[in-house]
């Protein structure tokens, strides 16, 4: 599937966009393993999503969908998983695999876990380490996926400090610890988005935070809860910065998360001149919510925080369209993580924005990107769903139509993208 995006004028709207994507994972699988029953409204009906969903259905999770995006998981309890009949594959999704290498390194059998070309070429060695302290055996291909799990319990707690910022690796080492004997206790280098232990929290689970550490004691059960979705600021993002570089535009998005470790694309963009506001503050469950208001505003370059990174560390491609749309030079440095993403994205956005004209100078960790008008053109996703969507928002203040190629991938987070967009005001077209 390719789209196709003419240059557009978006106007004053109030859009909604799909539920967050780390916190559905974490709904079903916390659900899956908890006593009693879950309710998930708000559930992100996209693809990664559904491997999950999948893949826990396949372990003996009763899951009924009653809607694309109400769910109820009938929990069978920290011991009740079954040994699912064959390879439990994980399409796209990283926070799956990673996420589940924690939760089946407790359980009494052995899974093989396994996904696309993408998901094979990334590096789960910074999940084994920690498993592997833990007790379980982990086979792999040199560190990478396919990975056989055998599971040991009750597992050993650890100390462990995260030699990457990780809440995918976090969380694995939590959910495995909710099997070990004793306290688990793990420190990372810089905050990473802490759903794991808000939910936990929410389902009766005690987490204990100190500075930049945090203790689970083993053998707590999770209790089934009513989790409701935040509206998911990552895909928020391409919103508001459709609206920020638009003429005149006035956008309100509904009910999104701005937990504060997620809102670092806040922090950079309203440091380059954005004017974003946050309206009417709450909370669904553990996680704070608000209305996000967006108007047009003249953005300016600067050098990016790098202590921002861990907190807007998906938002790193629409952030390279910020700073292509900016006045002047944006200097980006400590995203090395992001070389191992979906694609590599420094290099995916780096050639997507060069073909639409833009000067990208590339390192190691980072680009300065020089603020520039944006060409029409051709240009790849390299399959990755935030690449895609990054461009497609660029394109909308092109100076001709831009096409992006093998946009499939868009599904995995943010089904309904393109109509989305035409509620903005933008002139888009699917092509297959
Ligand atoms: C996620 C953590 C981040 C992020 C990913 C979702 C999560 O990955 O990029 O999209 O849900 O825990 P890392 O843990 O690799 O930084």
């Amino acid at each position: 599937m390719q789209l196709i995006v003419q240059p557009s004028a978006v106007g004053d709207a109030t859009v909604t966009v799909p539920g967050d994507k780390s916190v559905s994972h974490r709904a079903l699988m916390l659900g899956g393993v908890a006593e009693g029953r879950t309710d998930i409204s708000g559930f992100l009906a996209g693809e990664d999503c559904h491997a999950t969903l999948t893949a826990m259905a396949a372990m003996g999770v009763h899951v009924e969908q009653d809607t694309d995006t109400q769910i109820t998981v009938h929990g069978v309890g920290l011991q009740g998983l079954k040994a699912p009949d064959g390879p439990l594959n994980l399409g796209n999704s990283g926070t799956a695999m990673r996420l589940m290498t924690g939760l089946l390194s407790g359980q009494s059998f052995t899974t093989m876990l396994t996904g696309d070309d993408s998901l094979t070429g990334r590096p789960m060695q910074r999940v084994i380490s920690p498993m592997l302290e833990m007790g379980a055996s982990i086979d792999s291909d040199s560190g990478y996926p396919p990975l056989t799990v055998q599971g040991r319990f009750p597992l050993r707690g650890i100390d462990y400090t995260l030699p990457v910022a990780s809440a995918q690796v976090k969380s694995a080492i939590l959910l495995a610890g909710l099997y070990a004997e004793g306290v688990t206790s793990v420190s990372e280098p810089a905050v990473t988005r802490d759903h794991t232990e808000r939910m936990l929290e929410s389902m009766g689970v005690t987490v204990e935070k100190s500075g930049n550490s945090i203790q689970i004691d083993g053998r707590q059960a999770p209790r089934g809860c009513h989790i409701q979705v935040p509206a998911d600021l990552s895909s928020a993002a391409f919103v508001m910065l459709a609206a920020l570089i638009a003429d005149k535009a006035d956008v309100r998005i509904r009910d999104v998360g701005v937990n504060p470790t997620r809102t670092g694309v806040i922090d950079i963009l309203q440091a380059m001149g954005a004017d974003i506001s946050l309206e009417n503050p709450r909370l669904f469950g553990h996680e704070p919510v608000a209305d996000i208001r967006v108007r047009s505003s003249e953005l300016h370059g600067g050098q990016v925080d790098p202590s921002l990174v861990s907190l807007a560390i998906d938002e790193f491609p629409v952030l390279f369209v910020a700073a292509a749309a900016a006045q002047g030079k944006t200097v980006f440095s400590g995203l090395g993580e992001l070389r191992v993403k979906e694609s590599d994205r420094i290099a995916s956005m780096a050639s997507g924005l060069r073909t639409l004209g833009i000067r990208v100078d590339e390192s190691a960790d980072g680009a300065v990107v020089h603020g520039g008008r944006f060409s029409g053109g051709v240009v790849g996703s390299h399959g990755d769903h935030r690449v895609a969507m990054s461009l497609a928002i660029a394109a909308t203040i092109a100076q001709g139509p831009v096409t992006i190629t093998d946009t499939m991938s868009v599904d995995t987070s943010f089904p309904g993208f393109v109509d989305c967009l035409v509620d903005l005001g933008v002139q888009i077209e699917t092509d297959t």
